[in-house]
């Protein structure tokens, strides 16, 4: 961290800026295997929450990785510095209101923890979802043919194939793919943020 530096607070507090726009901010943090449907159910709840009038904006592994993070791969030092980068900055998007839903396989335990102390000490709400179906399923639907290619080692330290996954211990929602339609998926976190009052 640089030295000489110091922090300057706004004027605007949480409370107020949740008083004049309407909303709280809060983070959903999904996380899962590649192909265990973070990404379609995030683009869905996105939809669906922004029908519901609520700003809310979604940061997705992949496409992060196009601008921010294009200087990271996929060791564990990489994946570290792209989760910490990414709890920051949903921290950010969280102060300023937003429902911000994040789509990294996030695969340390440890990483994911360090995202939620950071929300947590800045007193912004953070939900963490398990987006869950058994390997051999993900592996079944290979989207994009990854997992094919890991099995022939075409690509290294590939999630759940060649480098670990830690799923979650106690997630405040788990999400089973493999038994719950999109639909369903989508309504069982936003019946959560209802129950919350979060929205
Ligand atoms: S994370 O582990 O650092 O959280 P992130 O979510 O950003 O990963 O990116 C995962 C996406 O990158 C996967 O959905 C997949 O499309 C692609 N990918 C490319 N190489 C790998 C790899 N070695 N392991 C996992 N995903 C990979």
């Amino acid at each position: 961290m640089a030295t000489n530096i110091t922090f300057h607070a706004g004027i605007v507090g949480r409370d107020e800026r949740e008083l004049h726009l309407g909303q709280k901010g809060l983070t959903l943090w999904l996380t899962g295997l590649s192909a265990s449907g973070k990404s379609t159910i995030a683009c869905a709840l996105e939809q669906h929450l922004i029908h519901l009038k609520k700003f809310c904006y979604r940061l997705d592994g992949d496409n992060i990785r196009f601008g921010l993070n294009k200087d990271l791969g996929f060791n564990e030092a990489d994946r570290n510095e792209n989760i910490r980068r990414i709890g920051e900055v949903s921290k950010l998007f969280s102060d300023a209101c937003a429902i911000t839903i994040t789509s990294f396989i996030s695969p340390y335990r440890v990483d994911r923890q360090v995202a939620r102390e950071l929300h947590s000490r800045a007193g912004i709400p953070f939900v963490e979802v398990f987006i869950d179906a058994p390997l051999d399923i993900v592996e079944a639907r290979d989207p994009k043919g990854l997992y094919k290619k890991a099995r022939a080692g075409e690509i290294k330290e590939f999630t759940g194939i060649s480098a670990p996954y830690e799923a979650p211990e106690s997630p405040e929602l788990h999400i089973r793919t493999d038994q719950l339609s999109l639909t369903e998926s989508v309504l069982a976190i936003t019946k959560y943020l209802v129950e919350k009052e979060y929205i």
